[in-house]
């Protein structure tokens, strides 16, 4: 089963992550928790180019194009086998981040995207999505909070560094994947204290597991 988390930056999505992956391991469950970018060693590399502070000028479709090459290599190497070895993956952001980032904010359009995705995904998709939804001034505020007490180094901000209004498109972009594809993503009120968002992520969950046997 693979379960992804979404959400603009500081909506949360690291801490829900480590609530849900506890969970699974508490019930039995065999869970893989990994992220986009990064992932894998590679995948780190790219990771580190993709969030360098100095990279304003990284034009939109080499930055599109590092996503896909992360995810790539991100798929083959470590979610497909685990998916196939029957572990449940846990991943902190995936495609429909790049359609958020890349195409609702950046302007790139839907079918480049969704061509680069048949490429590297090769039929897989999350079978359910978090999507922890706050207004963007919110989440850049509890971001740069972490970023300033050290929880993240500063040189890999590029896209707290974005204005406003990309955050909004952003958002704007993940809540249409949503009304679209009602079934997979389930929105969840990302401005409520964690433990709350913990508890409405854990109680979804227990219905999609028991559903799914
Ligand atoms: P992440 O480290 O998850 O940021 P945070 O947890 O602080 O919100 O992700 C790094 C950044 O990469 C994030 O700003 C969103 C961006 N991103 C894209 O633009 N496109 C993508 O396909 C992915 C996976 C991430």
């Amino acid at each position: 089963m693979f379960i992804t988390m979404e959400g603009i930056e500081g909506s949360g999505k690291t801490t829900q992550i480590a609530y849900i992956s506890g969970y699974l391991r508490e019930h039995g469950y065999e869970c893989m928790v990994t992220r986009e970018p990064g992932g894998t060693k590679i995948g780190e590399k790219i990771r580190k180019i993709l969030l360098d502070r100095d990279h304003d000028m990284l034009d939109a479709m080499a930055e599109l194009l590092l996503y896909t090459a992360d995810r790539a290599q991100h798929v083959s190497e470590k979610i497909r086998p685990a998916l196939d070895s029957g572990k449940i993956v846990l991943c902190d952001r995936f495609y429909d981040s790049t359609i958020a980032y890349q195409g609702a904010a950046r302007g790139i359009e839907a079918a480049t995207i969704i061509a680069l995705g048949r490429l590297v995904l090769k039929g897989i998709a999350p079978d359910i999505t978090f999507l922890l939804d706050l207004p963007p001034e919110a989440g850049l505020l509890r971001a740069w909070q972490e970023i300033n007490a050290g929880g993240r180094d500063t040189s890999q901000s590029r896209f707290e560094r974005e204005k406003m209004l990309f955050h909004k498109k952003v958002r704007e972009g993940y809540l249409s994947l949503a009304e679209a594809e009602p079934q997979r993503i389930r929105i969840v009120d990302g401005s409520l204290p964690p433990e709350i968002v913990k508890e409405t992520i854990l109680e979804e969950l227990r219905k999609f597991l028991y559903i799914k046997g």
